[in-house]
């Protein structure tokens, strides 16, 4: 029986019932995003270029739960490809209550060795299949009614620039004001669009670029909140907020995970006596 008085449910950050789909979800941040999700009762889809072991890894922790969980290979440098395979997704999944777009590549090149053919790399990645399977996923939540909510990764370089990484920066502040343009253009719908900004995380990208192994003491300094990168598992959490109940109301937003790395004009603590 049912009492009038029955106490809501006061944990806002259950997603139960609710599907997500992330994509680049095999590892670094997608993965810890994945997993959070799922761990807050989402079933939960990943994307990666490939499929593979990691792919099953995580299938396998996500059943273990008691989620549904799908793995979808998918190259997202090719855009053309994005609407057909939001289609697909879509019908897999039966619908998409909750679309992280966290696939992402960095370079770190000097501006004079930037070609255009990894110019469009980036931009392809990092900025054309963002919008366009944000697109095509709020198209199909609005013909369904779905009051979803779109989260992409972007950077604290969407906000503050870095050395060697002009294709990298622009990409990313792109993503600033497509996040602001779609959550107006859907806001009526009731679907949310928000970023997260992470700053320097301990995740594969970074050996990636190739960046000499001084550089991870030279920037730990510079970060006020104990002097250290910051994990995947740092920055799920803000997904799981921006996902549930909690975050019904916050859409055009970003949210910066980075130890206070651009909260400071000049690192000179260390003058201080
Ligand atoms: N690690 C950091 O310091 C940091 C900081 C700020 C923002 N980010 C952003 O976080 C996101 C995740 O990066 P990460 O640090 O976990 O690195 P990562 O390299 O471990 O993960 C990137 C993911 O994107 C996927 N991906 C890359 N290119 C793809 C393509 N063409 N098609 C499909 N999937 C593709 C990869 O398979 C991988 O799963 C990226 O958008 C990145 O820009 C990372």
């Amino acid at each position: 029986m049912t009492h009038a008085s029955s106490p809501p449910n006061l944990n806002r950050f259950d997603l139960t019932g609710k599907t997500a789909l992330v994509t680049g979800g095999t590892r670094g941040i997608g993965r810890a995003i994945a997993v959070a999700l799922a761990e807050h009762g989402a079933d939960v889809a990943i994307t990666s270029r490939r499929g593979g072991s990691a792919a099953e890894d995580f299938l396998a922790h996500a059943r273990s739960l008691g989620r549904r969980a799908w793995s979808f290979a998918q190259d997202l440098v090719e855009v053309e490809a994005v609407p057909e395979f939001a289609q697909r997704v879509w019908d897999e999944m039966g619908h998409v209550d909750v679309l992280v777009n966290n696939a992402g590549i960095a370079f770190f090149e000097k501006f004079d060795a930037i070609t255009l053919e990894r110019w469009r790399q980036v931009m392809a990645v990092n900025v054309e299949a963002v919008f366009f399977l944000s697109q095509q996923i709020a198209i199909r939540m609005i013909a369904q009614g779905v009051r979803g909510r779109i989260i992409t990764v972007s950077s604290t370089n969407a906000l503050v620039a870095e050395a060697g990484q002009a294709h990298y920066n622009a990409s990313k502040g792109a993503i600033e004001l497509i996040t602001q343009s779609l959550a107006i253009d859907l806001g009526r719908h009731g679907i949310t669009v928000n970023s997260i900004n992470p700053g320097l995380i301990d995740t594969e990208i970074v050996l990636d670029m190739n960046i000499p192994p001084e550089f991870r003491a030279h920037s730990e300094a510079q970060i006020p909140l104990e002097h250290r990168w910051g994990t995947p598992e740092e920055c799920a959490p803000a997904v799981v907020f921006l996902a549930s109940a909690a975050g019904a109301y916050i859409t055009g937003q970003h949210i910066v995970i980075d130890g206070g790395l651009i909260a400071q004009q000049f690192p000179r603590d260390s003058f201080l006596s």
